[in-house]
């Protein structure tokens, strides 16, 4: 028997389903219709089909696209935005010739936001990631990894964690918290990054477990924080406490943190600006997911990734935006979108794949997000255009029209 519809989007020029068909996997279906039941998607496809599809009732909702492109939402696997203030006086150090890493070694950096979030109430915290999801959520963004990583010692990072479970209870996104833990060697341990690994896998991770809200845990791997040794120790044990697993691979030095991540069997390996050939060919034939963010590139003025080479290698390329208050402070999935596209080499086609269902491979959740086909949860953006190639070409002013989470309505202009 036909299921009964809650809601039919109707009169859509385009049609975005990321069902694995077509030009890179983007699923396009022209003159579609997207019908949603018990906030997941019952049926989506060709106008045509409707009928012979779903029923509707007295109590279906018809709801107009008018013409416009319809995409999955955005899945952004990979933000900070749990802190305690925001570092615009390190963006304008930089802007005066300083180096991220020289600030960062200057006391400001990482430890600059751990003193202020440690200082930070409950309620700063939460204010501010509730105000950046929103930002997220208007740039059509349905789906956020967070990550903790700016308290360092357990009573702050537990704070954090709890913060996240509380808002991610209150926004209309899912949320996936990560444990970072591991951002930075915090001062109590200075000069002694083994013993505060010693620390995480003992005290801190056991007592992240019992709190049930971090699905994952991170690592910054880079020259002069935590070496690939160190990062092999500490996500080999995580996995056995039961966490899956991510790094920060590879970002300013090609120091060996992706081959950690496919040895580990980490889900995403991520930054990989510096990454080797010999490393692009070892993550393309894993099933570790190589996510890259481009705009950390753009703020720090770094080089690009290496998009193009390590979708030509066949790697599962996703693309996120890094939000957070030192290295990159962009909220927005669509400029992120532009960026793979004008700087790093994607097709557009290859960019919208990459920050929705391939932005849900990085979270474990291809089952569930990042596609509009039958039984996905109904996440997903109207656009005020009626041609894809829009999205990632108007740059800096997305033309989001409405956004649902769970097949409801929650945001539109
Ligand atoms: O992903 N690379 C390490 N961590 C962040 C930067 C955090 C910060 O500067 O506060 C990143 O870019
Ligand atoms: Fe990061």
């Amino acid at each position: 028997m036909r299921a009964r519809a809650d809601l039919v989007l109707r009169d859509i020029g385009q049609l975005l389903t990321m069902d694995g068909s077509g030009a890179s996997g983007m699923g396009l279906v022209n003159n579609a219709v997207l019908c949603v039941k018990d906030g997941k998607v019952l049926w989506a496809g060709p106008a045509g089909e409707l009928d012979s599809q779903v029923t509707v009732s007295d109590t279906t909702e018809f709801v107009s696209a008018g013409g416009g492109v319809v995409t999955p939402g955005f899945v952004d696997s990979h933000t900070h935005p749990i802190f305690g203030a925001t570092r615009q006086e390190e963006f304008a150090m930089r802007a005066a010739g300083a180096d991220y890493r020289e600030i960062a070694a200057a006391g400001g950096g990482i430890l600059n936001s751990v003193r202020k979030t440690r200082a930070a109430s409950e309620d700063v915290l939460e204010n501010n990631m509730k105000h950046h999801l929103a930002i997220m959520l208007s740039g059509g963004t349905t789906t956020v990894e967070v990550k903790s990583g700016y308290g360092l010692d357990l009573e702050t990072e537990l704070r954090c964690l709890e913060v996240a479970g509380r808002v991610a209870e209150e926004v209309p996104q899912t949320i996936v918290p990560t444990f970072m833990g591991a951002h930075e060697v915090p001062e109590e341990f200075a000069g002694k990054p083994d013993e505060y690994i010693d620390h995480l896998i003992d005290v801190v991770n056991p007592a992240v477990k019992k709190q049930g809200i971090a699905e994952f845990v991170d690592i910054f791997c880079e020259k002069g924080v935590f070496t690939p040794e160190q990062a092999e120790r500490y996500l080999s044990a995580s996995a056995k406490q039961g966490f899956s697993l991510k790094i920060h691979a590879d970002e300013f030095f090609d120091t060996g943190g992706t081959a950690v991540a496919v040895r580990t069997g980490a889900v995403s390996a991520d930054h990989l600006l510096s990454i080797s050939d010999d490393n692009i060919s070892l993550i393309a034939d894993s099933s570790t997911v190589a996510t890259l963010l481009p705009g950390t590139a753009l703020f720090l003025n770094k080089p690009f990734p290496p998009g193009r080479k390590l979708l030509d290698a066949g790697a599962t390329v996703a693309v996120a935006t890094d939000f957070n208050p030192g290295s990159c402070f962009c909220d927005s999935m669509p400029l992120v979108v532009s960026l793979a596209v004008c700087q790093c080499g994607f097709t557009v086609e290859e960019a919208l794949v990459s920050s929705t269902v391939n932005g849900a491979a990085a979270l474990g959740l291809s089952e569930r997000k990042g596609r509009i086909v039958s039984g996905y949860d109904a996440d997903f953006v109207v656009w005020n255009c009626d041609d894809f190639r829009t999205i990632p070409y108007h740059l800096g002013n997305p033309d989001v029209a409405v956004v649902y989470c769970a097949g409801l309505k929650v945001y539109s202009t």
